[in-house]
C-alpha cells in the first residue's frame, strides 16, 4: 500500500462530527454579583441562549469551521422552541435528524456574577426531552458512514448512551479496515464526556470510547485533587489506547494516552466574565484539533500497521503524543478565550 500522511492523506475523508446530547434554552442574567437569599437587585444584562452541552459544543465547532450536527430531542411546542431551531439554522448546524417532539424544551436560568465570572445554573427539565436508545437506533439503523466523529454527553443516565455507543462501535468493527478501493476507513470517532458527579456507572461508556472527557466536578467526587491524578487513576477504566482527559478550569487540563501524562496551562493573564459554556468549548477545541489532524482512534494498531509515513526520528506513539498535546493546549486556549467573552461569537 502506497505511504501516507496523516494531515493530508486523511483531507479528503473528514466528514461531519456529530454531537448527541441535550438541547436546551439558557435565560442569562448578568448580575454586578451573585445575589444573596431573598435580596432585590437589578441585572446588569439579560439574554436567551441555546445551550445544552451537545448544542454548545456544536455552536463551537461551527464558529471553528467544522461541520457539526447537533442530535437531541427538539420540542417544537411555543415560542423558545421555534427560537431555537431558528438559531441552530442562523449558526448553520444541521439538525435533520433532531427527533420533533410536541413537548416543550427545557430551560435553564443563569446567573453570571460579574464579580467572579462564575455561571450559577439551574436547569429545569420542562417536559424531560431526551433521546432514548431505540429512537437514535430507529434514525441510524446502524449506519453511520456520513461521519468521521460522534461525540455523546452521557446525561441523566449511562443506560441509553452505553446502547448508542453499542451501535457505533458494532459499525466500526465491520468498517475498521481499509477499504479496498480507495484505502479509505469509514469508522468513526467516538468520544463522551462525563460531566454530572450523580451519574452512575460511568464505567460503562468509559470503555467503549476513543476519547474520554471527565469534568472536575466528577474527579474530585472521585476523591482526585487535580486533573493529573484524576486521569492517572481513572485510566484502568478506558480501552486500550484510548485518551482520557480532564480539564481544571484555571489550573488547565491533563490527558493521559497509553502510559504518558501530558498537561497544558490554562489561558493566563484573562478577564473572566462568563464562564457558562466553557466546559463545551473546551470539548469542541479538543475534538476540533484532532478532526482537522484526520485522526482516526477507531484502532491504532491496525494504523500503525498501515504504513503510514511518520515524522522522521518519531515513533508512531510520538507522534500521537504531540497531537494531543495540541489539542490540549488549543482546548485550553479556546476555553480561556472563552470565558473573557459573553457567549460565544468572537471565538476563532
Ligand atoms: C453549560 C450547559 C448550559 C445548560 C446546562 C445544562 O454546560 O450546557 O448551556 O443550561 O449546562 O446542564
Amino acid at each position: 500500500m502506497a505511504s501516507r500522511r496523516r494531515g493530508d492523506s486523511f483531507e479528503s475523508h473528514k466528514k461531519k462530527v456529530l454531537c448527541v446530547g441535550n438541547i436546551c434554552l439558557d435565560f442569562v442574567n448578568v448580575a454586578r454579583e451573585y445575589p444573596e437569599e431573598d435580596s432585590d437587585q437589578r441585572g446588569l444584562d439579560y439574554y436567551w441562549q441555546r445551550g445544552g452541552n451537545a448544542s454548545n459544543s456544536c455552536t463551537v465547532l461551527s464558529l471553528l469551521s467544522v461541520p457539526c450536527e447537533c442530535l437531541g430531542v427538539m420540542g417544537s411546542h411555543g415560542t423558545e422552541a421555534s427560537w431555537i431551531q431558528e438559531d441552530f439554522a442562523k449558526c448553520g448546524i444541521e439538525t435533520s435528524h433532531c427527533l420533533m417532539k410536541p413537548v416543550q424544551p427545557s430551560v435553564s436560568t443563569v446567573v453570571i456574577s460579574q464579580a467572579t465570572g462564575s455561571r450559577t445554573i439551574f436547569h429545569y427539565p420542562r417536559d424531560r426531552p431526551e433521546l432514548t436508545y431505540n429512537e437514535f437506533h430507529q434514525i441510524f439503523h446502524g449506519d453511520f458512514t456520513h461521519y468521521s466523529w460522534i461525540h455523546f454527553e452521557a446525561g441523566r443516565s449511562v443506560d441509553y448512551v452505553s446502547h448508542m455507543i453499542d451501535d457505533v462501535v458494532a459499525f466500526n468493527n465491520k468498517h475498521s479496515l481499509p477499504q479496498a478501493s480507495d484505502g479509505q476507513r469509514l469508522s468513526v470517532v467516538l468520544s463522551v464526556e462525563i460531566e454530572k458527579p450523580e451519574l452512575k456507572n460511568p464505567e460503562l461508556v468509559m470503555d467503549k470510547a476513543d476519547i474520554v472527557f471527565i469534568s472536575k466536578d466528577v474527579a474530585k467526587c472521585k476523591g482526585f485533587s487535580e486533573a493529573v491524578k484524576a486521569v492517572e487513576g481513572l485510566y484502568r477504566f478506558c480501552k486500550n489506547d484510548a485518551v482520557l482527559i480532564c480539564a481544571w478550569g484555571d489550573s488547565g487540563a491533563a490527558a493521559r494516552y497509553r502510559d504518558i501524562t501530558l498537561t497544558a496551562p490554562a489561558l493566563a493573564d484573562i478577564k473572566v466574565v462568563d464562564t457558562l459554556g466553557a466546559g463545551d468549548t473546551f470539548v469542541a477545541g479538543f475534538v476540533s484539533s484532532l478532526w482537522k489532524h484526520g485522526w482516526t482512534a477507531t484502532d491504532r494498531a491496525s494504523r500503525d500497521a498501515d504504513n503510514i509515513t511518520r515524522d522522521a526520528d518519531s515513533s508512531g506513539s510520538d507522534v500521537d503524543t504531540s497531537i494531543i498535546t495540541n489539542a490540549l493546549q488549543y482546548a485550553c486556549h479556546l476555553a480561556g478565550l472563552k470565558c473573557t467573552i459573553y457567549g460565544y461569537q468572537g471565538l476563532k
